[in-house]
């Protein structure tokens, strides 16, 4: 591995749900890279497909969800060739992941001694009582007593469940987090508190994250880079200071529209009208075309390709430059 390989490449990610209503393909073509201890940041409207990608990444999907096309390369190795076995020593070891709710990430009928000692004891040669010393060393560095080990999840509050989520992501020092909305739900203090916690932890471990989030505030002061996803693709990436400053993509362009700002001046805010494209019934040429307000003939006829508009910003718009690949509808 050179200098300049990523730690997470993706390319050409497609994955569908096939359903009895038929296919619905929600992951289209998705290309990206992360580097070791990068925060790249996820974000786009509900159902536009991050759940699916973070899920696939691990290779945590399960049927109906099916990665039909593509390559998900680590650390240079195509983990989509990685028999089960190897798969499960990879998971939580190299790749972990936070999921969308805490609640349902932890097991309420276990202590939580017993659930940080299944993913140690799982993974590595750690006897119980190594396992359970660790484990309480993973309870301090998220700011949680250890003697609340023996306790179930519903004895904590959301807050600190959501950093005993974090702590179990933690657990084997993986190369990189996975975290889906990690503070969904949670009060704004409280969410500050865990994402100031999270980054002072990857600085310390540095592991790279992805981070969903649908508060792109919050995600332009954590991340480093932020993607931007349509209805299954991946529309547009740059840095975060660039996204909302001076995005290309008339989708991202919205999103910025959609937000309050924390530190600039008051704007009125105008959203994005209509709604995200139903899968079942993807038109040919560009995906946001029924709801852009910038839409050109040809964006009835080609899909644009994500691709470089200046350096590190990429975007998928016919406003800029001539589109690349045609797709057959
Ligand atoms: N089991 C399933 N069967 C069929 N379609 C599914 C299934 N799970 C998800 N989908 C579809 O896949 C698309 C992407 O869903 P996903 O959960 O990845 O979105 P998301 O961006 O994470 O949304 P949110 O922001 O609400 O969490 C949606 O259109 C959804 O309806
Ligand atoms: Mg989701």
């Amino acid at each position: 591995m050179t200098m300049t390989t990523p730690l997470i490449s993706v390319r050409n990610l497609c994955v569908d749900y096939l359903t009895d209503a038929g296919d619905a393909r929600a992951l289209s073509k998705v290309s990206f890279d992360i580097s070791a201890g990068e925060i790249l940041g996820l974000a786009g409207e509900s159902g536009c497909g991050k759940s699916t990608l973070a899920f696939s990444l691990m290779r945590l999907h399960k049927p109906p969800a099916f990665i039909t096309e593509g390559e998900i390369l680590f650390n240079g190795e195509n983990i989509l060739n990685y028999t089960s076995e190897r798969m499960q020593k990879f998971r939580w070891r190299e790749i972990s992941m936070v999921f969308q709710s805490a609640m349902n990430a932890l097991n309420p009928v276990l202590t939580m001694e017993e659930q940080f000692c299944d993913v140690i004891m799982c993974h590595t040669n750690m006897t119980r009582s190594q396992a359970r010393k660790r484990a309480q060393d993973l309870l301090e560095i998220v700011d949680i007593h250890p003697s609340r080990l023996n306790d179930y999840p519903h004895q904590f509050s959301g807050g600190m469940r959501q950093r005993l989520v974090i702590a179990i992501a933690l657990a084997l020092n993986p190369k990189m987090i996975i975290m889906d909305e990690p503070t969904t739900a949670l009060d704004v203090v409280v969410q500050r508190e865990i994402l100031q916690k999270i980054y002072a932890l990857k600085q310390e471990f540095g592991f790279a994250i992805l981070f969903i989030t649908h508060d792109l505030s919050l995600m332009v002061e954590f991340s480093h880079r932020i993607g931007i996803m349509y209805s299954g693709e991946l529309v547009e990436v740059a840095p975060s200071n660039k996204i909302l400053n001076a995005p290309y993509h008339p989708y991202t362009q919205g999103l910025g529209q959609s937000f309050p700002s924390l530190t600039g001046p008051k704007k009125k805010l105008t959203g994005i009208a209509g709604n995200p494209l139903n899968l079942l019934d993807i038109p040919c040429g560009c995906r946001f075309q029924a709801r852009c307000q910038q839409v050109h003939d040809i964006c009835f006829k080609k899909n644009p390709k994500l691709r470089q508009i200046e350096p590190n910003h990429l975007s998928s718009c016919h406003l800029y430059g001539d589109p690349i690949v045609q797709i057959k509808c």
